[in-house]
């Protein structure tokens, strides 16, 4: 799963996660929606969700702070769909992001410095369209790595008030062993979430 932004590399990261999967909660998200639109993928990594997005014909803002990352997303996204692809490269404490459908942030608002969170998870709320959903994952503060100060950890209690304004629609808690990509296998804590911003009368 996750690397922490230090050694290796996140570029070490995305080359040994290459052959995964399509996450799950990508899959169950997209398939609330009648209809692609827009989406943003935010910490695409390698972009292997990415890809998977403009397969099924959304238009895609992939935004990581790493170059790395949007080379690798834009050179796997399939060439006929480039032209649907739009990279961003930023940081998620000074990120302006557009309008869209859904946000997508698999694995990656953990790695969010705490002092960031709060305005990213501002620039959330305000992208998403009425109607449009979040979907992604936050770790626990039972995590494994709980003890490094550039990452966010919450309780449920903080998901639930951040989730506050929207209508939950899915939102499970997991507290397990697991494999990592680096680091053997590291006690996991961790929110899955998708949730739709209302639609207001
Ligand atoms: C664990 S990877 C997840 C990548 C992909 N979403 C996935 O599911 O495999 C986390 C990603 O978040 C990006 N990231 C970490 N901290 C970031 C920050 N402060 N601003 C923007 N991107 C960041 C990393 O570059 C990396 O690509």
């Amino acid at each position: 799963m996750a690397a922490p932004a230090s050694d290796p590399s996140w570029s070490d990261y995305y080359q040994k996660v290459a052959q995964r999967p399509v996450r799950d909660l990508l899959i169950q998200v997209v398939e609330r929606f009648p209809s692609p639109g827009v989406a943003i993928d935010l910490g695409c990594g390698g972009g292997i969700e990415t890809s998977e997005l403009l397969r099924r014909g959304w238009h895609v803002v992939a935004v990581d702070q790493e170059a790395a990352a949007l080379n690798s997303t834009f050179g796997q996204a399939p060439p006929e769909a480039r032209d649907r692809l739009t990279t961003q490269c930023a940081a998620f404490g000074s990120v302006l992001l557009p309008a869209a459908d859904l946000i997508w942030a698999g694995s990656s608002l953990p790695f969010c410095q705490p002092e960031h969170f709060p305005r990213l998870w501002e620039q959330i709320s305000t992208a998403l369209c009425p109607g449009g959903r979040f979907a992604g994952d936050l770790f626990g503060v039972h995590h494994a790595w709980r003890e490094i100060p550039s990452m966010t950890f919450v309780t449920m209690e903080q998901v639930q008030t951040l989730l506050q304004s929207f209508e939950v629609e899915l939102l499970n808690e997991r507290e397990e062993e697991r494999q990592t990509a680096f680091q053997g296998i590291q006690h996991w804590h961790g929110f899955a979430i998708v949730a739709r911003k209302p639609v207001l009368a």
